[in-house]
């Protein structure tokens, strides 16, 4: 029997920030109204929608995809990016190198997370379940075949030493607790699994000393441990964003896509097909 390839669209690192840049606004409608007439069956979006961990930003993108009829469950997923939850400024204007207030900074960024997942929450897990919500696995059936998206958060709090930057990763350890369990990795046999996360398995990975300092700012801390997790899932691909580059390489028989940025290229995105035996296609498409 020839089945049609189920279409995935991928985008990543919008970086909304505020409604003043009426060409960006214009550009999102004209990718999401291309998504729909190329007849996409999802989109995802990996992170970093805001610029300034900005809910008001957030909105624009909900607003959006519910006026291109996407924002469902089962037609678009988010993840969150670090842009989405750690506003630098205000993590160093209000630092305090005497009283830094770890706990504190702590239960702020957790109360962020939780507040992306409940606004999320119809793109997430489809019903109210705050930040009990990373990681979640989305498992759609199409007549083709069965997909899961198994869905991570990396982003990592703003520590001075640690992260300086904001931009390090990591994947706690209750995460990987969680979506290592005999149950979950039952549950997706049979499923083409599609890891998503925020943070890249592969920065530059030079040997260049400015490279190898850039990419400790911009690293995921254990990527191995993810790169395991998904080898146990047997995941086939695992899309990402946060290193604002469009990029494709493998790991371990992984295929990693690196979803770019609309912000800095909003005609560009990465279209995956795939078919009922789980062949998959990925390129990147320029629209003109
Ligand atoms: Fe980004
Ligand atoms: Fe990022």
């Amino acid at each position: 029997m020839i089945t049609v390839p189920l279409k995935i669209a991928h985008i990543s690192d919008l970086h909304f920030s505020g409604r003043q840049d009426r060409r960006q606004l214009q550009d999102f409608d004209r990718l999401l109204a291309h998504f729909n007439t190329a007849g996409f069956d999802h989109l995802v979006i990996s992170g970093d929608l805001s610029n300034n961990a900005d809910q008001a930003d957030w909105r624009i993108v909900r607003e959006k995809l519910e006026s291109h009829g996407l924002y469902h469950w089962e037609k678009t997923t988010v993840i969150v990016g670090n842009h989405d939850l750690i506003n630098l400024e205000e993590e160093m204007r209000f630092y305090n190198a005497l009283n830094p207030l770890q706990s504190v900074r702590k239960k702020v960024f957790e109360r962020k997370l939780a507040e992306f997942c409940l606004f999320f929450e119809e793109l997430i897990t489809g019903e109210k379940r705050g930040n009990a919500a990373f990681p979640f696995v989305k498992i759609i059936n199409y007549p083709s075949l069965k997909i899961a998206f198994v869905a991570l958060n990396s982003v990592y709090p703003w520590y001075p030493a640690d992260n300086p930057l904001g931009a390090r990763g990591v994947i706690s350890p209750g995460q990987l607790r969680a979506l290592g369990r005999e149950s979950v990795l039952a549950s997706l046999r049979g499923c083409f699994v599609i890891g998503l996360c925020h943070h890249a398995y592969r920065v530059y990975g030079t040997d260049s000393l400015i490279d190898q300092a850039f990419d400790w700012t911009m690293e995921l801390k254990n990527r191995e441990e993810f790169l395991s997790l998904m080898n146990a899932m047997d995941a086939k691909l695992v899309l990402h964003g946060h290193f604002h580059r469009f990029q494709f390489y493998t790991a371990q028989g992984i295929t990693f896509v690196n979803g770019g940025s609309f912000r800095y290229t909003p005609q560009r995105y990465s279209e995956l097909l795939i078919d009922g035996q789980g062949n998959c296609d990925q390129k990147f498409v320029t629209l003109t």
